[in-house]
């Protein structure tokens, strides 16, 4: 039998800070953070990002002392994004295969200044496209598959032998997991890992992404024909399902809060470290709601991260993360 009120007071164990420190299910620490960083070309340049208030880009002696600060606060890994410059931005996106682009002299200076903090790269070739789609267009606008896997593959390659410690692809393109994992043991890259972005849904969240990374205005039509329909839930088991058996070592569920569901169904159904990005339009919703003092930033963005380790989640994703693990004391 169990006790109910008044010898049941569900509120004992919440009435000090101390008793509730001792009764929280859930712990949220620095080392659950993944810091995502822009890289733009040049010496000693930050360029502030509108649509994302307080994010900049940073030229490559700034992402290195990003590093050093991620290291610092005790972040154990950065993701990084590239913003080419707009020559370099082709049909088909060549520029992601140069071994001497952006992100391989991040990656190469990152590994060199701060190896102790890992480093997680995108595949994908919409930093790269002058179309901003993820992939290769046809006559019909149409992204298509194998041949975009193709390029993906000698992407993940590149980056891997700049030093890239996670590959993350973000595409959504059918079987490039299995690909790129068979491309990496065939360079003997056996401790790279993959990270999928296994349930990634078509949303309007990523709009300041794409600003940071220059594909905004870019962009032709949308990307329902690769991303998720924001409908479904099973086809997210589905997805990871998939990636999991072509050799992804961890999955993502990507945006984070308007998808907690999928993240716990993910956990629920395997065995795996779950990750979460809580993305570009998740960050300029609270930094807004601060803005117009509509809530106050260092509760909100806890309790937002928190939600993500209750749901299930190994990490997540989040422009805040310098910020929040200064409040965890890191
Ligand atoms: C591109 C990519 C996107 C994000 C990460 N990788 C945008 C998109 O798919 O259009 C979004 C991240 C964010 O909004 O913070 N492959």
């Amino acid at each position: 039998m169990t006790a109910s009120y008044p010898a049941l007071r569900l509120r004992r164990t919440r009435a000090s800070a101390w008793s509730r420190r001792l009764h929280a299910e859930t712990v949220l620490t620095p080392a659950d953070l993944i810091w995502p960083l822009f890289v733009t070309e040049g010496a000693g340049v930050e360029q502030p990002i509108a649509s994302l208030p307080g994010v900049s880009r940073w030229s490559v002696d700034g992402i290195v002392a990003r590093g050093r600060e991620a290291r610092d606060l005790g972040i154990p890994c950065i993701a990084l994004f590239p913003y080419t410059q707009v020559d370099r931005r082709t049909e088909d996106g060549r520029e992601a295969l140069n071994p001497d682009n952006l992100m391989c002299q991040a990656i190469r200076a990152l590994k060199d200044a701060v190896p102790e903090v890992g480093v997680l790269t995108d595949v994908a070739l919409d930093p790269y496209t002058s179309h901003g789609h993820d992939g290769l267009v046809d006559a019909a606008g149409y992204v298509v598959n194998d041949t975009t896997a193709e390029m993906l593959v000698a992407q993940a390659l590149n980056q891997a032998n700049a030093g890239a410690d996670i590959i993350a692809p973000s595409d959504m393109m059918d079987g490039r997991i299995g690909m790129i994992r068979s491309a990496l043991e065939g360079e003997s890259h056996h401790n790279v890992q993959i990270m999928s972005y296994a349930a990634k849904y078509a949303s309007a969240f990523y709009g300041p992404f794409r600003d940071a990374v220059g594909s905004r205005g870019l962009l032709k039509g949308d990307k329902k024909t690769y991303q998720m329909d924001n409908a479904n839930a099973e086809e997210a088991l589905r997805e990871v399902a998939m990636d999991l058996a072509e050799g992804a070592d961890t999955v993502m569920v990507k945006p984070g809060l308007p998808y907690l569901d999928i993240i716990v169904r993910v956990r629920q159904a395997f065995e795996v470290p779950v990750f979460a990005y809580q993305v570009s339009g998740e960050y300029a919703m609270i930094e807004h709601a601060v803005a117009a003092g509509a809530a106050e930033r260092d509760v909100m963005v806890l309790e937002t991260l928190m939600s993500f380790k209750r749901a299930g989640c190994s990490g997540v994703l989040t422009y805040h993360a310098a910020h929040a693990a200064k409040l965890l004391g890191g």
